[in-house]
Order: C-alpha cells, then structure tokens, then sequence
C-alpha cells in the first residue's frame, strides 16, 4: 500500500507539518539538520510502530512538548494509520481509528528502510541480514511469524535444559526444535532462492558499465545454519555434546546467514563501502520486487542519505533501479541531484526542499 500522505505534529523538529505524498518516487532534500531523516522516520514509524533512528521513541517527541502525533492516508483504500506517543506513555497505534498492534501495522503498511547501517550489509553480523530475510518472510507468508516464535521459545526452552544440566529432558525438545527449525527454514530459503533470482533479473537489466562489473561476479548463497547435507534432527544428535558442554544449542537456524562471495572470496574483504551501499540496495530492491511480483504485497521503501558514498556513475544505476521499482520510494539527500532529465524519466516523482517545507 502507498501511502498518499502524512501529518507530523510535534514531531522532531516539526511543529505541524503535512505532506501529499507520490504513489512512485518521492524525494526530499535539504541541508544538514533540516529534517530529511525525521521524515522518513515518521513515515516508518506511522507504518511500523518503531523507529529506525533510535530505540528510545519519546527522543522524536519535540523538545518542550508533552506528545507527538502522526496520521498518514491511503487514498486508494481509504485507510487512515496514526502513531501516538506520550512522553513515559508506550506508543499507540491505530488504523480507522481502531487500536492496532505493531505486527498488525507492519503488515497493513509494511515498509523497509535502508540507512547507513543497512549500508554496512556484508560488514554486518549475520543476525543482521537474517532479520532482513525474516521481515520479508513474515509478510509473504501467513504462518511464518507462529513459526518463527514458536522456534524461538523451543530454542530457549532446550538451551534452559542445556544450561541446568537437565539432560533427560533433552530428546523431546531437540525433536522439536529440529521439526519447527525445517518449517522455518523452508520458508526462508523459498523466499531467499525467489529473491535471488530477481536479484540477477535486476543485474542483467541495469546495464552495468565494466567499472560496475563485480556486480556480475556476486554470488549469494544461504547458509541454513546447519551442514546442509544433513537433516537438523540429525545435527543435533551429533552435535550434543558440543551443546552440552558449551551449554547451548550451537547449530540451528537461528545461526542462519546470507552468505555473499565474489570469485569465492568474502565479499565483505573485498567490497569498498559504496559497492557495498549499491549491494545493499539491490538485494533490498530485488526483496521488494518479489513481494510485489509473487505475493502482491507492495511495501514502501525508504533511503535515506542515499547519494553519501556513492558516486555520480553509481548513483545513475541506482536512478535506473528505480525505474524498475514499481512501489512507493522515499528517499532523502542534501543536495537536489534529481536534475530535469531524471524527473523526465520517472514517472510521477514528486520533489520536496525540506527547509521550504515548515
Ligand atoms: N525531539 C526533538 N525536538 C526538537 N528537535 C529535534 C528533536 N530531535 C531532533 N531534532 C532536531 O531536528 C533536526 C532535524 O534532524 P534530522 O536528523 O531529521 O536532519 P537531517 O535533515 O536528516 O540532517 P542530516 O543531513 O545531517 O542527516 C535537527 O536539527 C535535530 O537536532
Ligand atoms: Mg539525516
């Protein structure tokens, strides 16, 4: 869902402020300090019920201000999503007026956002880019999110067993474990293999330039956690001293990554920070075509700060991904690189010179 506006009151540095905002491209731009963040903060924030820039949410009520308020529009549904918080009060979310939890939100209006954290995305620890598989998972897929917890409470339960030396009870929490752990892990590796075939569509329909020609050579692999010519039951099994004496469960989904090699070589020893940023973007993109393609899903994706690393040759392929991208994007930058050629060639986007905008 797109979302066709949003007011911001008392939020950051924002008194009241409202904007109309483009079902495709939206940009915002302005000086450091300006507000572009605070923005694309609230845009989350209103879809998702948490922040990105802190985890501390009363620090995005204005300073001298007991409360902030957001409302945010789908016109084409006629759906209204607001975000309340009161200073040492939890945030309230509610959608046409009805209270609403945060996975509720997050699936109404589902959003992702990359910022310099999801920049460092092959520096990053694996619970990292495990977390931005998950969150694509638990939208495409109706059961993954009683799947994925019920994993977690077993994984605590066996490695609690593990720790007070209760060994007896072990067995028939390990079979759990194991049975929840390939539900799971079928669910995150049909959406990784769909994702990494978009991946290469988007590559070979960029164009890339031979200065951009690493792109071609990434080779994206998932680890499951677990030796994958073997079933988790039987991991655990052999594995059960090693848990035993290290008093946890040691291999498991929850150890999953994303693997990412270029020529066999970890991708992290060799990527510079921006063909890390352009990976990170095009993975996120590629996550977003499929849930728009294959589940009809259409998340909102938010960038901000997106031209800081890249250079003007990178941040073209980037205008040309977003010519691919049929969902809503917001995205932030300090100076306005978005020239009239490139208004020309997307379609519908809509420009904001944030100091102009309170
Ligand atoms: N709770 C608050 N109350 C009032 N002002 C705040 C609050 N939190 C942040 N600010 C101020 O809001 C302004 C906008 O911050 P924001 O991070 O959105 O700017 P920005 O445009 O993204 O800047 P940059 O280009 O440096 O990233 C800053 O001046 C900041 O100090
Ligand atoms: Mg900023």
């Amino acid at each position: 869902m797109a979302l066709s506006s949003i007011t911001l009151s008392s939020f950051r540095c924002f008194n009241s402020l409202k904007i109309d905002l483009s079902p495709r491209a939206n940009f915002f731009y302005g000086k450091n300090g300006s507000g572009k963040t605070s923005i694309l903060e609230a845009i989350y924030l209103v879809c998702s019920g948490r922040s990105f820039k802190s985890s501390n949410i009363e620090s995005a009520v204005m300073l001298d201000k007991e409360s902030f308020h957001l409302k945010a529009y789908d016109n084409e549904s006629g759906f209204i999503i607001e975000a309340y918080k009161e200073r040492s009060k939890s945030i309230q979310l509610k959608l046409n007026n009805k209270k609403i939890t945060i996975s509720e939100a997050a699936k109404t209006f589902p959003a992702t956002i990359i910022d310099n954290k999801t920049f460092s995305f092959t520096e990053a620890a694996p619970a990292f880019r495990r977390k931005i598989l998950d969150r694509a998972v638990f939208l495409s897929d109706e059961s993954y999110s009683a799947n994925w917890f019920a994993y977690f409470r077993a994984l605590k339960q066996r490695n609690k067993l593990l720790k007070d030396r209760q060994l007896a009870s072990l067995e028939p929490w390990s079979e759990k474990l194991a049975s929840l752990g390939e539900t799971l892990t079928d669910k995150r590796k049909i959406f990784f293999d769909q994702t990494k075939n978009e991946f290469s569509n988007i590559i070979k329909s960029l164009n890339l330039k031979a200065e951009k020609i690493f792109i071609n050579d990434i080779d994206v692999q998932y680890d499951q956690g677990w030796c994958n010519s073997q079933d988790l039951i039987s991991t655990l099994t052999l594995e059960r001293d090693t848990d035993i004496r290290r008093k946890v469960t040691t291999r498991g989904p929850h150890k999953a990554d994303i693997k990412i090699y270029i020529k066999n070589v970890d991708a992290k020893e060799i990527l510079s920070r921006g063909e890390q940023k352009l990976l990170a973007i095009i993975w996120l993109c590629s996550q977003h075509e499929v849930l728009r393609s294959i589940y009809g899903i259409k998340p909102t994706l938010l960038i901000d700060d997106v031209k800081s690393e890249l250079d003007i040759d990178t941040f073209n392929i980037y205008i040309s991904l977003l010519k691919l991208i049929e969902n809503q994007v917001i995205f932030s930058n300090i100076e306005d690189q978005i020239n009239s050629k490139i208004e020309a060639e997307l379609i519908n986007i809509k420009k904001f010179h944030v100091e102009q905008l309170s």
